[in-house]
């Protein structure tokens, strides 16, 4: 068990938690511990548990069993004090496609009581970093893939919260929008601010991310600092090899297909 004084420093803490659909235990009893302040990338193949784990912390779905902390605060006792304190961008982006962009802040501003100041500065402020001023006028519903995500990520940084929670953010963007997303969450964590972010893709948690854990059918394999992740490397394996070891792929399958030498 952790000690309370250990906890002081985590902005996120699970035990056992699960999720269950029908037979399959798609979080199989998940120990998550996330120091505040940091960047956590949470690493996975397809279909591991990412998603229904995020869902799980933000309320989306019903956990089936365990227990969690967030920010200090327990979700089920107290869920609208961790919905003012934190921000998501869940797979979906939810966004209403009925609205520009910057009807969108509005609307997330105004939901979390903003006075007209703070909402029309810290708006203008995000709509400029993420290069979305000129189409702030235009409906999210014509806006681009990453144009989405990004307006997705300054609707859940506008009421300042102190943890964000990303599913994918960088998944199928290119490389403008995702050097702009990667400044701004280091912004966002360089004033304190903790970001939990999955992805199946290994380089984007290795060059963004200080600390890692790495999820497999369900179960946490791997948790801890990158460079502690890196140490515990067996065999002077690379940080590529390590992860494919701990969700079960290491084996080696070298390809044959003779017939594409033609
Ligand atoms: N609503 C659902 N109903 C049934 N099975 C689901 C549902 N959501 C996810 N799953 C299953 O749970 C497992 C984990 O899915 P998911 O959390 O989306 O993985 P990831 O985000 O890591 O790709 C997968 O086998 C997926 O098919
Ligand atoms: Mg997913």
């Amino acid at each position: 068990m952790t000690e309370p004084s250990e906890s002081v420093g985590l902005a996120l803490e699970t035990h056992g938690l699960r999720r269950n659909f029908g037979e399959l235990a798609a979080v199989d009893g998940v120990d998550l511990s996330v120091p505040r302040g940091t960047l956590y990338g949470f690493l996975g193949p397809n279909g591991a548990g990412k998603s229904t784990t995020i869902k799980c912390l933000t309320g989306l779905l019903r956990p089936s069993g365990g227990t969690m902390r967030i920010l200090g605060i327990d979700p089920e006792n107290n869920p609208l004090a961790v919905k003012r304190r934190v921000g998501v961008v869940p797979e979906d982006l939810a966004l209403f496609d009925r609205l520009t962009g910057a009807e969108t802040l509005t609307f997330v501003g105004k939901v979390h009581g903003l006075d007209k100041a703070t909402l029309r500065s810290r708006s203008k402020e995000l709509l400029d970093l993420m290069d979305l001023t000129a189409a702030s006028d235009n409906l999210v519903s014509d806006y681009s893939h990453g144009m989405r995500k990004k307006i997705a990520l300054a609707a859940a940084l506008l009421p300042g919260p102190h943890l964000l929670f990303l599913d994918e953010p960088f998944e199928g963007i290119d490389a403008v929008a995702s050097r702009q997303i990667k400044d701004l969450l280091h912004a966002f964590v360089g004033r304190g601010g903790t970001v939990f972010l999955t992805s199946h893709i290994l380089e984007i948690v290795e060059r963004l991310c200080s600390h890692v854990g790495v999820i497999a059918r369900g179960k946490l394999v791997a948790q801890g600092s990158l460079q502690s992740l890196r140490q515990a490397s067996h065999d002077g394996k690379n940080l590529e090899e390590i992860f494919l070891d701990l969700v079960g792929a290491g084996e080696d399958r070298i390809p044959q297909m003779e017939w594409l030498s033609g």
